[in-house]
């Protein structure tokens, strides 16, 4: 049997990957443990996942890690998440130096508290000379809050004559971003069943391939991923062209 990354054509890996991991609380609670269990074994399928996505030629993997709806969790939960965010970017830190990954952090994280923000910064600085794959985590993040704070940005710049009002486009309006310099995704992956977007790259999916899957975060490891790209790879993206175009 070939196994997913036997079938994979390596000359079309997508560039850009983006994953909502979904799922944790409900595959700890249908084995009788609590959400935070689920929580330790996602950072686990992180830690394959990336090492996969850097394997086969992946240059930017983009992980929802934390919303801004996430805060509105248990205060208990919230902690938990925010000490293992600490001790998993921790202990993927030599991995990720072998792998030449760079690790980025976008979202609000002035919401974090010091300690959690120090080391993460201090993983961002140490791979800041990693020149593979980049691995952007999104913490204290949402679509909304990174528009509205563009806008801000935007109208300020207007206001102050540094920025003209017809130099607004497309590439301008992505510079304002906090994915500034990240290409789109070409691919998202939810986890869990859900079908929904649940406030992540609004503006940056717009042209992405969608691809859901009922297994857990927990549960999705080095096959499954490589089972998405496969996915990925039988897609025609047409970008509102026709197909006829795209064969000439
Ligand atoms: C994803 O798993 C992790 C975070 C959102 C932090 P969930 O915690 O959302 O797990 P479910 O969806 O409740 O099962
Ligand atoms: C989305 O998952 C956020 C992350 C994976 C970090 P949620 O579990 O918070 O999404 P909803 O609330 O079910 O849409
Ligand atoms: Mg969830």
């Amino acid at each position: 049997m070939t196994t997913f990354l036997e079938q994979l054509d390596k000359n079309r890996i997508p560039t850009s990957v983006a994953i909502i991991m979904d799922g944790n609380g409900r595959w700890a609670k249908k084995q009788g443990k609590n959400r935070v269990f689920g929580h330790q074994t996602g950072v686990e399928s992180v830690d394959h996942v990336m090492e996969a996505a850097a394997g086969i030629g992946i240059k930017y993997l983009t992980l929802y890690a934390f919303s801004t709806e996430n805060w509105n969790r248990p205060i208990n939960e919230v902690n938990a998440l925010m000490d293992l965010f600490v001790t998993a970017i921790n202990s993927y830190l030599e991995k990720m130096l072998s792998h030449n990954i760079r690790m980025v952090i976008v979202g609000d994280i002035d919401r974090l508290s010091e300690k959690t923000r120090n080391n993460m910064q201090m993983a961002i600085d140490k791979t800041a000379g990693c020149t593979g794959m980049t691995l952007v985590l999104a913490i204290s993040y949402s679509s909304r809050w990174e528009i509205v704070r563009a806008v801000k940005n935007i109208a300020a710049e207007v206001k102050d004559g540094k920025l003209n009002l017809d130099d607004i486009d497309d590439a301008c309006f992505s510079n304002y971003l906090a994915t500034k310099g990240i290409p789109d995704p070409d691919l998202l992956i939810r986890t869990s069943g859900e079908l929904r977007i649940s406030n992540f790259l609004m503006w940056q999916l717009s042209y992405s391939e969608l691809y859901f899957t009922d297994v857990c975060w927990p549960e999705f490891r080095e096959e499954q991923l490589y089972e998405a790209i496969l996915d990925y790879q039988n897609r025609e993206r047409r970008f509102g062209k026709t197909s006829e175009q795209l064969t000439k």
